[in-house]
């Protein structure tokens, strides 16, 4: 068996699954400028109300020749097929998934489709490529690994104890991958990674969330007592932690990705909101921290995430570059400057406008 990419054929042409969501719009425009890849970027997305092509809309004209969009669901087993054979498909980068904890509480059948069987059909289809396909790359989360007490810390080999259906969903998912590299044989690299933040975030996670109620003056909700704490990455860290696994990471091999930015909720609100003092004094005068609210805890509410990437660090020689306070100011910096962006997801006009585009 190849050990890594070096080994293997240069990816011609790469399918990027969920590539009109956050982590995925960015890694194309991350990708596509990078001198070391010069094949083709097929990008799969359903476009659910996550999915947004307008996120890409500058890739999509700026490079015709290497960049192709497919409206197709993953759990459409023939048309991804049809999509693997049409464009000769040699590796694909992961994403497409449902992503929200709060969302997988409401509609959990969502999360059980998309997740695991989607991730089912693109490994078959990868299958079905035979010795054409050198690279299955499934884009994961640390909440696999269930909720850490005030100490400790991830580990490649921490046991699942994924608590909530989404993260059950994904932790199907890597199992699926994994017997598909002992089975089958199947090329894979998986990638475990904390909680992403920056441009292109869907409003409904907690930062961008926070950045766009502040503006508007509306209340700024923190769940339970707000102590809960998540480990941040910038997400072009993530980005290119992505890549650096899928060129030079082991095959069959897991990496954990994380931001050495432990932090509690309250704190993030807090510091957006002071940011936004700054930057954009409020008309009233009255500090947005007024407009922290305490609501209702998520059922199931993991207490703590932190990461171990030292495999990552010491194997592959990745660190994350942004620190969490440079980040997050040039993240709400973003927000602030996309008014169109911003107006157009709060309107829901860029659903009406991908139904012209691609049919309901
Ligand atoms: P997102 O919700 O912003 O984007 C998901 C994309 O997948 C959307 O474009 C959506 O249209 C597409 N999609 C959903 N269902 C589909 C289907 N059935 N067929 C085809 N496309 C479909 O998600 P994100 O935050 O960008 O996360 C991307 C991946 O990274 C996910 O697998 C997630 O589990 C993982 N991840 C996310 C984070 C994070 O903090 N956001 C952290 C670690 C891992
Ligand atoms: O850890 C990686 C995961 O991070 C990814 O796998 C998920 O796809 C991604 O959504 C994210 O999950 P979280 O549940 O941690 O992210 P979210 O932004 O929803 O919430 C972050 C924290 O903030 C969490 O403790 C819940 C809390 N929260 C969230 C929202 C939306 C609030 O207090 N208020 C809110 O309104």
């Amino acid at each position: 068996m190849k050990k890594n990419i070096k080994d293997r054929v240069e990816i011609r042409n790469l399918l990027v699954t969920g590539g009109c969501g956050f982590i995925g719009s960015n890694f194309i425009r991350y990708l596509i400028k990078r001198d070391d890849f010069s094949g083709r970027i097929i990008n799969v997305d359903k476009l659910t109300y996550a999915g947004n092509p307008e996120n890409l809309a500058d890739i999509a004209s700026d490079y015709k020749a290497r960049y192709i969009f497919e409206k197709v669901d993953i759990c459409d087993i023939d048309k991804l097929e049809e999509v693997f054979k049409k464009y000769n498909i040699d590796a694909v980068c992961h994403f497409a998934a449902e992503s929200h904890v709060d969302r997988s509480i409401k509609t959990p059948g969502n999360f059980i489709q998309t997740n695991i069987i989607g991730t089912f059909n693109l490994l078959e289809a990868a299958k079905s490529r035979g010795e054409m396909f050198c690279l299955f790359h499934h884009v994961s989360t640390d909440e696999v690994y269930g909720s850490l007490g005030a100490k400790g810390l991830f580990y490649e080999d921490t046991p699942y104890r994924p608590n909530s259906p989404y993260s059950a969903s994904k932790a199907a998912s890597d199992h699926l991958v994994r017997a598909y590299y002992k089975t089958f044989g199947t090329p894979v690299t998986v990638s475990n990674c904390s909680n992403n933040y920056g441009p292109y975030q869907f409003p409904e996670k907690l930062i961008p969330l926070v950045i766009l109620n502040a503006l508007d003056g509306k209340p700024l909700p923190v769940y339970g007592d707000g102590k809960n704490v998540r480990d941040w990455l910038y997400v072009e860290d993530h980005c290119e932690a992505i890549w650096t696994i899928m060129m030079s990471g082991n095959i069959g091999q897991t990496y954990n990705v994380g931001g050495n930015a432990e932090m509690e909720n309250i704190l993030i609100v807090q510091m957006i909101c002071d940011i936004l003092d700054e930057i954009k004094p409020p008309a009233d005068g009255k500090p947005r921290r007024n407009l922290i609210t305490f609501v209702k805890d998520r059922p199931g509410h993991d207490r703590r995430y932190a990461i171990d990437f030292s495999k990552l660090k010491k194997e592959l020689g990745w660190s994350p570059k942004e620190s969490f306070k440079s980040g997050l100011r040039k993240t709400v910096n973003w927000y602030l400057n996309q008014s169109k962006w911003v107006a157009n997801i709060r309107t829901g006009a860029y659903q009406s406008w991908m139904e012209e585009q691609y049919g309901s």
